[in-house]
């Protein structure tokens, strides 16, 4: 079993896609195990996202990030991490497959509708950075 964190962006919040991509995860036997909406503000994104912190992308990124309220998610299942990632398809949305979120919904290569941790040391830092152990159900 492994854990991965999962983004619903603001502007899949604000174009009203929440259902659609729960449904995508359970459907595909990911279990969601923790869930809350946030807002976050301007120090809480660049944290989340500081490995990104030098790329040219990182000041529209924050942004677009604290623009809106996000759901935010703990996902559990069997290679969750790869799983949720092959679902959500690539980060830009034009080499995304066929039937995956980014592909049906992602208009943009920055606003693509959700995110995913991309390895396990990553899961752990992101589940921690949103939830505590308390909010994670067992
Ligand atoms: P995400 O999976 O959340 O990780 C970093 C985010 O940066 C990515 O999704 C996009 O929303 C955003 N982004 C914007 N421009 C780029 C780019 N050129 N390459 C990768 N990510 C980008």
């Amino acid at each position: 079993m492994e854990r991965t964190l999962s983004i619903i962006k603001p502007d899949g919040v604000q174009r009203g896609l929440i259902g659609e991509v729960i449904q995508h995860l359970e459907k595909n036997g990911l279990k969601i195990i923790a869930a809350k909406m946030i807002h976050m503000t301007g120090r809480e994104a660049e944290g989340f996202y500081d490995v990104h912190r030098e790329k040219p992308f990182f000041s529209s990124l924050t942004a677009f990030m604290t623009s809106g309220p996000c759901v935010v998610m703990v996902l559990e299942g069997e290679n969750a991490i790869s799983r949720y990632r092959d679902l959500m398809g690539a980060t830009n949305y034009k080499e995304a497959a066929e039937g995956t979120i980014r592909r049906e919904f992602a208009t943009d290569i920055e606003k693509n509708v959700v995110h995913g941790s991309d390895a396990l040391e990553t899961a752990v830092f992101e589940i921690g950075y949103f939830f505590s152990q308390l909010e994670i159900v067992l």
